[in-house]
């Protein structure tokens, strides 16, 4: 065989169907993809073609998104119900075909409709061209760990009464790992992950924040681990004791199995950001306060010892979280490092947070509702958007998302009393518009409005620097001076911080519709999002080429 391998075709069919399943003593029938959950996990390496068959053998509408892949010239496959297709309605089909390109590391799939996601999910690891190191010492083995929740109802029905009744929607009943709750949850005793190492050996664990709702600390009891990645992205190696992830992101560590022969647990539990200010949201939104966790085993372990536990932090840990999010860096000049854009063409201030709407049926009048610079997103109805982009369909959506807030105002301040017009947040389909190859830089404010909270927020498409982030209000005078422009962090979501602001910074260089939102699912019925449209470019390989033959209709 020639030592330059050729990208391979790798082609999968996920059958999608309901099945029943037993967890926290309890029957529940759930929507799973080919039996299973976690859903199959996907590996390719770089630059092979994955094809995904989906059959939707459910009774819901069903659509699956690749989460973080860049989908380059591929908008067709993303996968967002109405913004890049329609839904594949009950028993239909859809094939999936896309390029992974200039990523290496651990991305994953899920359902990318209602609460679907809770169950339809699974890891998509993408590995290095053969012939092409890792910039790290090859691991024994390789284990994704997926963190996932679980409801003891059906997750289609939780999302629903939430949206009749105009409330939020109910909290998970546990934390999962590898879609096992762990044995602090009754009838899981035996309901819990094993991780066989050997002394000696290396291991690079796979992490996935597939939760809906929560942040999570991660740890593993006297162990290390070391971060070589995240989103799929190249880090410089940074050796912690526990690791954070917002629902959406990624991360890849090393985990040396140095210690004792023995039994320790790995834990994760939620990181329920709330406060500093303001004083009259002092606590966080509802969580479950249990923890999950699985368990490593090492080889000639007494089958009898007691494992150790490793200790977690508390719920409300901002500064372990905060630092964890701040110290790591990108790996500059590794494999598909790209440079931070230097020349902006696009500056953009957007806040994200929570407000109401009025809903005269629902208990107060009112509902949830959430924002991003005033604008509460609505998904349109009858045509995707990627299609009136494409097809040039007026109506569908508007070019009117505003790179500023309408209103300045102190964000870290309930000023609802005062400025009621802030709260309530109107409904729009509302995009930016970007010129292809356009660089945008924003800046993303918490609103305290009604209350603060951590929200990830990711970006279809495209990794961005994440160039800096801290609390309190963006000092637009100051804080660029801590920009790292030389080796941030890229990433596909920001964990914008709780009561505080982020920087990023992207160039958008492939057309197409890409949705952009907090990945925290109840905040998505709210509207806590926006999309952008990337035109052509002048060339045909700038250019979006026409949909599958086979893309569902509305
Ligand atoms: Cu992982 Cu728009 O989602």
């Amino acid at each position: 065989a020639s030592s330059v391998a050729s990208a391979a075709i790798v082609e999968h069919s996920f059958y999608v169907q309901n099945l029943t399943v037993r967890r926290l003593c309890s029957e529940q029938v759930v929507t799973a993809v080919n039996g299973s959950m976690p859903g199959p996990t996907l590996r390719v390496r770089e630059g092979d073609t994955l094809i995904v068959h989906v059959f939707n053998k459910s009774p819901y509408n069903l659509s699956i998104h690749w989460h973080g892949v860049f989908q380059l010239l591929s908008a067709w496959a993303d996968g967002p119900s109405m913004v890049t297709q329609c839904p594949i309605p009950p028993g239909g089909k859809y094939t999936y075909k896309f390029e992974l390109l200039q990523q290496e590391g651990t991305l994953w799939w899920h359902a990318h409709v209602s609460f679907l996601r809770a169950t339809v999910y699974g890891a998509l690891i993408i590995r290095p061209r053969s012939g092409h190191p890792y910039p790290f010492p090859k691991p024994h083995r390789e284990v994704p760990i997926l963190l996932g929740e679980w409801w003891n109802a059906n997750v289609v029905d939780v999302e629903n009464q939430a949206e009749a009744i105009g409330a939020p929607p109910n909290i998970s009943d546990a934390y999962t790992i590898n879609g096992l709750p762990g044995d602090l949850y009754k009838c899981s005793q035996n309901r819990m992950y094993k991780l066989k190492v050997q002394k000696g050996k290396t291991y690079l664990l796979r992490i996935i924040n597939a939760a809906l709702n929560n942040q999570l600390f991660f740890k593993i009891a006297n162990h290390n681990m070391t971060v070589v990645a995240v989103d799929a992205g190249y880090t410089v190696p940074y050796v912690t004791d526990v690791v954070v992830t917002g629902p959406g992101q990624t991360v890849d560590v090393l985990l040396a199995a140095d210690q004792e022969v023995g039994s320790y647990f790995m834990a994760a539990n939620a990181y329920a950001s709330a406060g500093p200010a303001p004083p009259a949201f002092p606590t966080p939104p509802p969580f479950d306060n249990t923890t999950t966790r699985g368990i490593v085993v090492y080889e000639g372990a007494p089958t009898s010892a007691t494992p150790i536990m490793p200790l977690l932090p508390a719920f409300t840990d901002n500064p372990t979280a905060h630092k964890f999010f701040t110290s790591i860096t990108g790996l500059a000049g590794g494999p598909h490092w790209v440079p931070v854009p230097r020349q902006i063409d696009e500056h953009m201030f957007v806040t994200v947070g929570l407000g109401i709407s009025i809903c005269p049926t629902c208990l107060n009048g009112t509902r949830p509702s959430a924002s991003m610079n005033n604008f509460s997103f609505e998904r349109p109805s009858s045509l995707s958007m990627l299609q009136a982009f494409f097809f040039n369909v007026s109506g569908i959506y508007t070019p009117d998302f505003p790179d500023t807030p309408p209103v300045k105002f102190d964000y870290t301040n309930v000023i609802n009393a005062v400025n009621p017009s802030l709260l309530i947040t109107p409904k729009s389909t509302s995009v930016k518009v970007l010129k292809y190859n356009a660089t945008v830089e924003m800046v993303l404010q918490n609103t305290a409005l009604l209350g603060v909270e951590n929200h990830p927020i990711h970006l279809h498409g495209f990794n961005f620097h994440v160039l800096a982030q801290g609390f309190g209000n963006y000092d637009p005078v100051n804080d660029p001076k801590k920009f790292n422009l030389i080796n941030p962090l890229s990433r596909n979501t920001i964990n914008v911080p709780v009561g505080g602001w982020g920087v990023i910074r992207f160039t958008a260089n492939n057309p197409g519709v890409w949705f952009f939102h907090c990945h925290l699912d109840a905040h998505l019925p709210f509207g806590l999002a926006t999309a952008f449209v990337v035109e052509n470019g002048p060339t045909p390989e700038s250019t979006l080429p026409p949909p599958p033959v086979d893309l569902p209709q509305c």
